[in-house]
């Protein structure tokens, strides 16, 4: 069975860390006899913006339902196309239009990279991130009135539905459930945001009723990200609003080392739409065209697209070399976030070879 893949690179670095996310699969692919076809789409760039006047054709829905995963880079450059419009024309319409409601991002301290945390090594930090990905704040309910007076108002309402708190919290639980340490930790502002937060607590409550084995504790978003500095092994699988959950995911790879190793899958559990793998960094307008940016990120989200194609043997290998590698501590290979003087091709490579071996 072939599984076809859509690859969209995007802007900056997402173009340079993409060859390298294919080359580990390739890799892997071959090495466990697994069938994937790439297919490469120029839409879903700032170029693509400026040829076009859109980010998307109007038809991409079409074009893209029909594959098994889709591959992504990163998308964003500010100095061509504002944000809000590059992001909310692309990543954000495939996470909401394709019900990737659960966004999966690990975070795990890497033998051979230094924290900058004190003292910690790997096996301290150790969790997930899972992060709700279809409302919350990130919600199109709002606008703005009396513009351009001294009485104009901008208004951007958080919408929590029933059905979309309950169902990450499912998956944060039962993800939880197949952890050694069965701990959830809730993120929270239920002091402060007086109307969707506690909503948000008292979901938790009652989903917890049927996770007795499930150690669960709730922490404001606040003294949470204090904890993630402070105490990063206390956390198992962390679950967050749409807000929430994007901080946390680049303060939790931040506390690892980089932000440029870590991965992400946006994932539509029940399989009726495609799911979409990226690395959790942007663009990086600011080293993009030198070729040195990580590409860890992207070949990990490879690993995640594999697993969740079924194929858990080839995702560990990739895994386990992308572990290799960096405990090998080659300066020459490694690149300059993570210590070394390498390139984001050395770096790739000695991942694609090592999954070959
Ligand atoms: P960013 O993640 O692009 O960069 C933040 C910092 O981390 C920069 O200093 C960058 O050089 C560094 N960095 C990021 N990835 C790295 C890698 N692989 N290797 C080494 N260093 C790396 O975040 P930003 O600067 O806030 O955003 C830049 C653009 O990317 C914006 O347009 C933003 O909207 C967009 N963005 C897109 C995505 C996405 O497509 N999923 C995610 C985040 C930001
Ligand atoms: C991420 C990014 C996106 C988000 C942006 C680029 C819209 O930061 O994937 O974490 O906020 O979800
Ligand atoms: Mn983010």
């Amino acid at each position: 069975m072939t599984h076809r893949i859509a690859v969209i690179a995007g802007d900056g670095i997402g173009t340079e860390v993409m060859p390298e996310g294919i080359r580990a699969l390739e890799a892997a692919a071959k090495q466990f006899n697994i069938a994937l076809e790439f297919t490469t789409f120029e839409f879903g760039s700032c170029d693509y913006y400026l040829e076009h006047g859109s980010m998307l054709p109007e038809d991409w829905f079409e074009q893209l339902k029909g594959f098994d995963a889709l591959f992504y880079g990163a998308v964003g450059w500010p100095d061509k196309v504002p944000d809000h419009i590059s992001l909310w024309g692309s990543l954000l319409q495939f996470r909401r239009q394709f019900d990737q409601y659960i966004n999966l991002r690990p975070c795990k301290l890497m033998p051979g990279i230094k924290s900058p945390l004190a003292g910690r090594q790997p096996g301290d930090i150790d969790f997930y991130v899972v992060r709700e990905n279809t409302e919350g704040e990130y919600s199109s309910v709002g606008g703005k009135m009396f513009g351009g007076t001294d009485r104009e108002v901008v208004i951007q309402d958080t919408v929590m539905t029933r059905t979309g708190v309950d169902r990450v919290l499912k998956y944060a639980f039962d993800l939880a459930q197949t952890r050694p340490r069965k701990k959830l930790t809730s993120a929270t502002k239920s002091n402060g945001i007086s109307i969707t937060m506690p909503y948000w607590d008292e979901r938790v409550v009652e989903m917890a009723k049927q996770y007795p084995d499930i150690a669960v504790d709730k922490f404001h978003i606040d003294i949470l990200t204090a904890n993630f500095v402070l105490h990063p092994d206390w956390f198992d699988v962390v679950v967050g609003s749409n807000l929430f959950g994007d901080i946390l995911s680049d303060l939790g790879p931040a506390c690892t080392g980089t932000i440029g190793i870590a991965p992400s899958a946006n994932i539509n559990p029940e399989g009726h739409f495609p799911s979409l793998f990226e690395p959790v960094h942007g663009s990086a307008p600011d080293i993009a065209g030198k070729g040195i940016a990580n590409p860890i990120g992207q070949i990990w989200s490879g690993a995640m697209m594999l697993e969740h194609l079924g194929y858990k043997e080839a995702a560990d290998a990739i895994v386990t070399a992308i572990e290799k590698v960096l405990s090998e501590g080659d300066s020459q290979v490694l690149t300059g976030d993570v210590g070394g003087q390498g390139t984001t091709a050395s770096l790739g490579k000695a991942i694609a070879d090592t999954i070959s071996q």
